[in-house]
């Protein structure tokens, strides 16, 4: 018989409530549906809105059924239409007509808008740990790099000289505005939507500064209507999340590229590798492109949140019940990718030989060819246009600009001469580039101080 069997002179059909139900994803929410049943039990007994007596019965009553479903002595039924009803259920079945009393001015929405709150709120410590533990492994390897020369690139084609440390310390820096990011999303979360009720608050003389701040909470939300029908925090968060997969699939595509043959920058441990069931040469950055694959379906859950939502009246619609799987989802998986890909990173093998020989060609110190000539008074149009000539007459006679000899640089200005070649050195190119974030090791070494400084204020 349903809760609400009064209004009804029939049960409800087996497939709607097949269909309504959510406790097979909700019921992960127990501890913190507990949490908040207790918080309010706890008002509603120093307010006079129940006796005390009937609160601490319900309080010590919902402590019984937490401790039971954490040892698993107590299982769920899979036919409750969700989390809330359960443990609502199961109370009453054990203290009567005082367990009755424990939805006095209360109702699901609010209690629901609460229990993803405390949820999130929760999960996005475990979440933004992960973060900072991976910004930390990248710094520890950035360290040992700070000389290790590589190319840098846009379009894909080598650009300037870069070396392995800048490189890896740009997602640090990424990972650094994700866990800021997540931080600003649960602090602006922080606000308790209990007491809001259905949606128009309670004619019982509740006190919601107290639950929300025996919650844990900042403030209570402003407006009852808003406390059930907000879902901003849930789709910011999932944005959060989407960006920081974005940020590690970026870091797995070049990783896929820095494994290949092609690049063979790094090789990843045997351990975080996979084969192939028929070429037997073959050594797959699965982890990788699993992440790469895994930020589409973050995204998508981004996507279903901002799309439930988009068309819904005010106050609370069931359409809402549709955040959870979405939310859940996107926390899962990228903690899931974190987990997976920190000691992939960790026991990755850099192969700085690869990265210096692929820096030797290319001619990523062009630039400095033109530079050289620049610091020599020659304006920097004509100067590219020289060193543009130079390189075309290289490639020509496959050379490099280390290897081209001086009377052909002298034929196109007397202003080469012989400190040219320590000009376009790759070791002076890369300690040369020593403004603030640049590529040299002073520089990066600056970089590293300061990052590490900020990871630590945010841990
Ligand atoms: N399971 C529901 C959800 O997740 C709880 C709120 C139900 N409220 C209601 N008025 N039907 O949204």
């Amino acid at each position: 018989m349903a809760l609400w069997a009064g209004r009804f002179s029939k049960e409800v059909d087996e497939t709607v409530n097949a269909f309504n139900s959510s406790i097979a994803f909700d019921a992960r929410m127990y501890r913190q549906d507990i949490q908040g049943s207790i918080a309010h039990a706890t008002m509603l007994g120093k307010c006079g809105i129940i006796q005390e007596s009937e609160s601490e019965a319900i309080i010590a009553g919902l402590r019984e059924i937490l401790e039971e479903i954490d040892t698993g002595k107590l299982i769920f039924d899979p036919n409750a239409e969700d989390i809330h009803m359960f443990i609502e259920a199961e109370l009453t079945k054990r203290l009567g007509a005082t367990g009755k009393r424990l939805h006095t001015a209360r109702s699901r929405n609010d209690q629901v808008a609460l229990d993803i709150r405390l949820y999130l709120r929760d999960e996005m410590q475990e979440v933004r740990k992960l973060v900072l533990t991976l910004a930390e492994t990248v710094c520890e390897i950035a360290q040992f790099h700070t000389e290790t020369i590589m190319p840098g690139y846009t379009h894909l084609q080598r650009a300037q000289p870069v070396t392995f440390a800048h490189h890896l310390l740009t997602y640090a820096q990424m990972l650094k505005r994700d866990c800021e990011r997540i931080d600003d999303a649960v602090d602006r979360m922080n606000e308790c939507p209990l007491g809001s009720g259905a949606l128009a608050g309670t004619t019982y003389p509740i006190d919601r500064h107290m639950t929300a701040e025996l919650l844990g909470f900042r403030q209570p939300v402003a407006n009852s209507l808003d406390g059930v029908s907000d879902r901003d925090f849930c789709i910011e968060i999932c944005c959060a999340l989407s960006i920081l997969m974005t940020h590690l699939s970026r870091f797995s595509e070049e990783i896929i590229l820095w494994c290949s043959w092609e690049f063979k920058f790094i090789e990843l441990d045997d351990a975080y590798a996979t084969g192939s069931s028929i070429m037997p040469q073959k050594k797959n950055p699965d982890v990788t492109e699993l992440i790469r694959g895994k930020t589409g379906r973050v995204n998508g859950d981004l996507m279903t949140l901002l799309s439930m939502m988009k068309g819904l009246p005010l106050a609370y619609n069931k359409d809402m019940q549709e955040d959870k799987e979405a939310i859940f989802d996107a926390i899962d998986n990228t903690e899931l990718c974190l987990k997976t890909f920190i000691p992939m990173l960790k026991t990755m093998r850099v192969l700085k030989e690869n990265m210096r020989n692929a820096a030797a060609r290319g001619f990523i110190n062009a630039t400095d060819c033109a530079d050289y000539l620049v610091k020599k008074g020659m304006p920097f149009r004509d100067a590219y246009k020289i060193t543009g000539t130079l390189v075309a007459e290289c490639i020509q006679k496959n050379l490099t600009l280390e290897t081209l000899p001086l009377e052909n640089y002298q034929t196109m200005t007397e202003l080469f001469t012989e400190d040219i070649y320590q000009a376009i050195n790759l070791d002076t190119c890369v300690r040369e580039r020593c403004s603030y974030g640049a590529p040299s090791p002073e520089s990066v070494q600056k970089q590293l101080q300061e990052l590490r400084d900020d990871l630590d204020w945010l841990k």
